[in-house]
């Protein structure tokens, strides 16, 4: 359990990289707005911020958020996972020991098994549990209050959230890929906490191959940064990224091996698709559940790969990207793979 005095003091590097109050937060403008306006309704009414769902990829800032709910809100933050809730008695003790106002962060939310789930339903909607003590005819069912509290619920996987816990959230944000502006600004601020001299360029130079994505951003400035320091003067311009990001199999658009194995999978082992994210799994030796997490959702979004009724398809940017031919048929296969839905 963190306090707001305790959050961010003797924190390692890696979590003074995060930033702790919503105005040092970059980007996200759409999702930054709307927490704002919720923050300050629930203070000037003196109640618990309603619960918030935050969805997208992985590494775009759902748990900082949450820390910012939490300090923003000066009440103090309980983190834990939807894979970390084994049983309902974990679930009521982590609830049963939270304080008024408290935020309770649960990471991965879609991976809550049902029956702990139905906890939640009653603690979201009317601050209580109902245990059921003793066993057989003479089992009783008791109503346990608790204090209002902000549930911060965060997921990779939408579609994979039941809908009555989807409903009990008060508002549903989506985190988007960051723009390469925003990008900048984010490495050009690590780089300061970390003491890293960086050229606007070399700053551009790890942006552009960093997904969008923060975390990916700040694990390559520190690379970057070791290169450096051994290959150069300690500082960071575009010659040293490149040289740096090269040597680290990471491309200009920031794809590495896996990404390359999957989208050369589709084109080379299944004629470009469509083929199941299964098989596909299969093929590259990664989980199912990586591809779709961690890696699609960015291949995607840079027109490298469709998802239709029938499976992945690597799309022509794909093709000319790996420096394939671009077979003929391609652009009408697909768009009849697309009708389809
Ligand atoms: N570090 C990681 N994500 C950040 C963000 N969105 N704003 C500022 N710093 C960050």
């Amino acid at each position: 359990m963190l306090t707001p005095a305790q959050r961010g003091e003797d924190a390692p590097l890696e979590r003074s990289l995060r930033p702790r109050r919503l105005a040092e937060y970059i980007g996200q403008d759409r999702v930054k707005a709307s927490l704002g306006v919720f923050i300050e309704a629930a203070q000037k009414r003196g109640e618990p911020l309603d619960h918030i769902l935050l969805y997208g990829p992985p590494g775009l800032g759902k748990t900082t958020l949450a820390s910012i709910i939490s300090a923003e809100m000066g009440v103090s933050l309980r983190v834990t996972s939807g894979p970390a809730i084994e049983r309902q008695g974990d679930l009521v003790s982590i609830l049963t020991n939270l304080k008024a106002g408290d935020v309770l962060f649960i990471d991965e939310i879609h991976r809550l098994n049902r029956v702990v789930e139905e906890v939640l339903y009653p603690a979201m909607e009317d601050y209580a549990v109902d245990i059921v003590i003793g066993k057989g005819p003479a089992a009783r069912t008791m109503r346990i209050n608790l204090p209002k509290f902000t549930l911060v619920g965060a997921t990779t996987r939408l579609a994979l959230l039941t809908g009555p816990l989807r409903d009990r959230f008060g508002a549903v944000l989506r985190l988007d890929f960051y723009d390469p502006d925003a990008m900048l600004e984010i490495i050009t601020r690590s780089a300061a906490i970390l003491g890293v001299p960086i050229e606007e360029a070399g700053g551009r130079a790890v942006a552009m191959r960093s997904r969008g994505t923060p975390r990916v951003a700040n694990r390559l400035l520190k690379r970057v940064r070791d290169f450096a320091e051994v290959h150069g003067n300690g500082s960071i311009d575009a010659q040293v990224a490149a040289r740096a990001l090269t040597m680290l199999e990471i491309d200009d658009l920031g794809l590495d091996d896996i990404d390359r194995r999957i989208l050369l999978s589709i084109v080379e082992k299944f004629g470009g698709g469509p083929v199941g994210v299964e098989t596909l799994a299969a093929a590259t030796s990664e989980e199912t559940d990586t591809i779709m997490d961690v890696y699609e959702p960015y291949l995607i979004q840079l027109g490298f790969l469709q998802r239709t009724p029938r499976g992945r398809v690597a799309t022509r940017h794909a093709y000319e990207h790996l420096g394939f031919p671009v077979p003929a048929s391609l652009d009408t296969q697909q768009r009849s793979f697309l009708d389809e839905t």
